[in-house]
């Protein structure tokens, strides 16, 4: 601190009526950061998609991503302003539900972006399926039958690829909380029923193969990428 800053404070503190030691002890509030939490569009045409349609994928974008955007910076500034004197299960309540809200967002971005658009594997994607599953077409038969498992329910449903096993697997998700760790996503299905059920009714097996209709492969071929 220079020597003028130093003066400027000590006549503040005189004129506040505190000590500098009093001054000292007041918690500078913890900051929010609204900027982390900020709604991302969807990257392709909706009209464009073959068998899922405008409607659902905007209404599902719309609400229940942007919803839980909302929801996460709403909790962070109440997590903010929250007293010290709050009771822990107080405090517990809320960083649970950020934890709700911001996994829901982060797992909706993963689940939209790979929407949208003809593409194919490439090869390390395949290659590393094939490792890992034997056949490409044995993991795709899995990864469908775990998100129909989750039919008439809730849930997700990922492709991950897991540092510590160091290969792909297929992994299931009864909410927003609950994964295998140590994992980066590839593929994210959501199988809540407000995923589907605009245009499938209880229909999961049509929603799951239309998904598979509209997989933007060249963002998964990224994200594998992105791992080794
Ligand atoms: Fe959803």
């Amino acid at each position: 601190m220079q020597r003028r800053e130093f003066m400027a404070l000590g006549a503040a503190t005189l004129a506040s009526g505190l000590t500098a030691a009093q001054t000292a002890s007041v918690p500078t509030p913890r900051a929010t950061h609204p900027e982390t939490l900020t709604q991302k569009p969807l990257i392709f045409d909706p009209k464009t998609l073959d068998g899922l349609s405008e409607k659902m994928i905007v209404s599902h974008h719309d609400n229940n991503y942007v919803g839980a955007v909302k929801r996460a910076k709403l909790i962070e500034e109440k997590i903010v302003a929250l007293s010290s004197s709050a009771n822990p299960f107080e405090f517990g309540a809320l960083k649970r539900e950020q934890m709700v809200a911001l996994n829901s967002m982060i797992l909706h971005e993963y689940y939209f972006d790979a929407l949208g658009a003809a593409a194919a594997m490439d090869g390390k994607l395949k290659s590393m399926l094939e490792s890992s599953f034997r056949t490409v077409g044995e993991w795709e038969n899995e990864f469908k039958k775990l998100a129909l498992s989750l039919s008439g329910g809730s849930g997700w449903v990922f492709l991950v690829y897991n540092e510590r096993l160091k290969r792909l697997e297929n992994v299931w998700s009864w909410d927003h909380m609950h994964s295998l760790w140590d994992s980066k996503i590839i593929l994210a299905l959501d199988m809540y029923e407000h995923s589907y059920q605009m245009d499938f009714g209880s229909n999961a097996k049509g929603y799951i193969e239309a998904f598979f209709k509209n997989i933007n492969w060249n963002v998964v071929n990224s994200r594998v990428s992105a791992i080794a």
